[in-house]
């Protein structure tokens, strides 16, 4: 074997002791990467010296720390990858023999059994100590299953306490990050308790399952027949059994904590089984699958958008020739959410068709999963809703996560303050920082008991005792707020009534309608919805997003030569504020075969090329295309003269501040833009190409992408994966158009 080249080294001396897979790959990996500027091994016998120097594992290999140990010293490191139960003789050598400059970390499945070994040894868990567990093992033991890449993209779990030293924790950090591992850090109880449940009891039951095929069914033939099921199910019982015996009893507890509910769970199956109940085996089903098609998600901490979709990616968008063609864009984003929650609330089965499959409309359902609700798909749009009844929700075992989708957060609100189980609600950055003391402040007034810091989010909801009608006038223009008073409204005692102070979208009344609960509206504006009133499952038919098809209604407005036709785009009036501001300003737009979709009124909308006069937006038309001003603005940078908007302060609100956000994307683009608290002024100019940024704002994203479109140089929008909470298929759908976009991971 040659010198490995010096390179700039995370560690000096590498002395792993241990040439399994775990600390052979360390190894390997290390010397591969030059990522030290030795690497040594301790073994217990002279074989794995010999295998480990012929396949490059080691530069040398001991069979003694002590040989090694008198010449190492800071920036140096002890990598120890022996069975967890092992770890406290070899911690007592390292005592006796090591310098206390040299740092110290081990690969341990289990941390708690480590921290107890150092105690014993120390009397403290010292300095120099790092412990760690690589998240990489597989059923492969051994020094010539050693793999220098076994590293790459896993992930690694440090457990530093409060004394760690920094320069240990970063030495050892490096050392892993030269590895290609991603690492994390979290506390000893944490990880025993994650790593008891994820890896410790499937290799229990995989064990369990195995032997019990292989000892208790009496069928000698039984292995000649288990073909794909049972060898993914059992591929882990081939792993080593010295090391697996050490960590079921070095985690005893935690193992024995998930094993007792696994088997308590598989008891309930077997009893599911034996009655025959279809729905029982079906809720564990589905939901099972739910949460195994969702795993990486789930581990990424965001529960529901696919793996493609996290990356951060780029838009690139170039000037384009007239956009021609039809579409239809995805299902309605507000209905689709409503769909799913009324569904659920309802008495019988409700079949949704065109549900947007977005990040936001995922995580209503997958709300609702975890609260016991039987959904089968989505499956192209197509969705089943066993209904649980108004009063049928069950407690949710963990925090609902809800990303990005606000209108998830507050209309479920409404419902969760009116159940007698308590439930928390989390989101993403964004969803975190937006205002709830809207919807906090009525449903306390009703009797609900909702924790929150600062009015935002997670907001925790305890049962509430009493929870009654109230009259309330929303003081904002928000459908949100209106919406969750309505769905609280069924739950509360009396009749509630809530009036608006402007118009909002009415998606909520139309849909408790279809579900019959038809609520009545006095002539002084007051909805009124009466407690206890039940739903009945129906079929909803969700119509194209209105606010997706604004973005290609900007974009053939703004393109000349463009002539493009939107199919089966929901109309409902108080949504359009968008067509009528457009046509203000001089857009040719035609809706084409009116129609009615789930008691929502539809179209087909062209949309030819027409060049634009900026207006001044008139005030009552802001409620209604609320959602539609980023592309607005657009428009508006397109057009000649000034545009000017106020009474939008909701818009700073928003999934970001969107004044703000879009006037900087559109300065940054040449375009002369001055904002106000509540509104802002733009002055029609010619676009140059440049570099701007989403805010993590998927509305901002498409419009800012839009602007490419007339731009005289390339735009490239940063952060666009944000685009997936309400347009998955947007790139796609520019593209079919003759938009020239590109999507560029950064
Ligand atoms: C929505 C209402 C509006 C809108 C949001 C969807 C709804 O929010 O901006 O995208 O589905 O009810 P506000 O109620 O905050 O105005």
């Amino acid at each position: 074997m040659s010198e490995p080249e010096f390179n700039q080294p995370a560690v000096g001396k590498l002395v792993v002791i241990g040439l399994g897979l775990i600390g052979g790959s360390v190894s390997a990996g290390l010397r591969q990467q030059k990522g030290c500027r030795e690497t040594i091994g301790i073994v217990r016998n002279q074989e794995t010296i010999d295998v480990a120097l012929e396949r490059g594992v080691v530069d040398r290999a001991y069979l003694n720390l002590g040989d090694v140990a008198p010449e190492l010293g800071a920036g140096d490191v002890i990598f120890v990858a022996v069975p967890t139960l092992a770890i406290e003789s070899v911690l007592r050598d390292i005592e006796a023999h090591v310098s206390a400059e040299v740092t110290i970390t081990d690969g341990a499945s289990v941390k708690g059994s480590v921290r107890e070994a150092a105690m014993n040894v120390f009397g403290e868990v010292p300095v120099n100590l790092v412990l760690g567990h690589p998240i990489a093992g597989s059923e492969q033991s051994g020094v010539a299953a050693a793999n220098p890449s076994l590293y790459q993209k896993h992930r690694v779990i440090l457990t530093p306490e409060t004394s760690t030293g920094e320069q240990h924790l970063a030495r050892v950090t490096t050392l892993w990050q030269t590895l290609g591992a991603e690492v994390l850090t979290m506390t000893v109880a944490e990880h025993d308790e994650v790593l008891g449940a994820t890896s410790h009891l499937p290799h229990a039951i995989a064990y369990s399952l195995v032997d019990t095929l292989a000892h208790d069914i009496g069928n000698p033939n039984i292995f000649r027949y288990a073909a794909g099921g049972f060898r993914d199910f059992t591929r882990i019982a081939s792993s080593d059994p010295v090391m697996w015996h050490d960590i079921m009893r070095a985690n005893r507890s935690a193992v024995l904590h998930s094993l007792d509910k696994f088997v308590d769970n598989l008891l309930r199956l077997r009893d599911g089984i034996e009655r025959e109940d279809g729905e029982y085996l079906l809720g564990v089903f589905t939901r099972a699958k739910a949460a195994r098609d969702h795993f990486t998600r789930m581990l990424a901490g965001r529960a529901l958008q696919d793996s493609a979709a996290v990356a951060p990616a780029k838009l690139q968008v170039k000037h384009s020739s007239g956009l021609t063609g039809r579409l239809r864009v995805p299902g309605d984003k507000s209905i689709s959410h409503r769909a799913i929650m009324l569904g659920s609330l309802a008495n019988g089965t409700t079949e949704i068709t065109g549900l947007l499959e977005s990040e936001d409309s995922l995580a209503t359902l997958q709300a609702f999963r975890d609260m016991g609700v039987v959904i089968e798909g989505p499956t192209e749009g197509r969705v089943t809703v066993y209904g649980v009844g108004l009063r049928g929700l069950k407690a949710p075992h963990k925090p609902l996560y809800l990303g990005n989708a606000g209108t998830s957060a507050r209309l479920l609100s409404g419902i969760l303050a009116a159940q007698n189980f308590a439930s928390t609600i989390t989101g993403d950055a964004s969803l975190s920082a937006r205002p709830m003391g809207r919807v906090i402040e009525p449903l306390t007034a009703m009797g609900a008991v909702i924790e929150s810091e600062f009015g935002q989010l997670p907001l925790a909801y305890s049962p509430a005792q009493g929870f009654h009608a109230i009259d309330y006038q929303v003081p904002m223009a928000s459908a949100q707020v209106k919406s969750c008073l309505l769905l609280a409204g069924l739950y509360a005692k009396g009749v509630t009534r809530v009036k608006e102070s402007q118009i909002t979208r009415d998606h909520t009344e139309r849909m408790l309608g279809g579900f019959g609960c038809a609520l009545e509206k006095t002539a002084d504006g007051w909805l009124t919805v009466h407690g206890g009133s039940e739903l009945t499952a129906c079929q909803v038919d969700v119509p194209g997003d209105f606010s997706s098809a604004a973005f290609f209604m900007v974009a053939a407005s703004i393109t000349p030569g463009s002539d493009i036709l939107l199919e089966h785009v929901g109309v409902n009036p108080s949504r359009t504020g968008a067509l009528d501001i457009l046509r203000q300003m001089g857009a040719d737009i035609e809706l084409l075969n009116p129609a009615t979709a789930g008691g929502e009124p539809v179209a087909d909308i062209r949309v030819r090329y027409a060049p634009l006069t900026g207006v001044v937006i008139p005030t009552e038309l802001v409620s209604r295309a609320i959602d539609e001003f980023p592309a607005l603005f657009v428009a508006a940078a397109c057009a000649s003269g000034t545009t000017e908007l106020s009474g939008a302060a909701e818009l700073r609100v928003k999934e970001s501040d969107r004044l703000a956000n879009m006037a900087q994307g559109l300065i940054a683009l040449g375009v002369p833009v001055t904002t106000r608290a509540d509104g802002l002024s733009i002055c029609g100019a010619a676009l140059s190409g440049g570099e701007v940024d989403s805010a993590g704002d998927h509305r901002v994203a498409m419009a800012l992408a839009l602007a490419g479109l007339r731009a005289s140089g390339t735009v490239v929008v940063n952060g666009a994966e944000c685009i997936a909470s309400s347009f998955p298929g947007f790139v796609a759908h520019a593209k079919q158009l003759g938009i020239s976009i590109e999507v560029i991971d950064s």
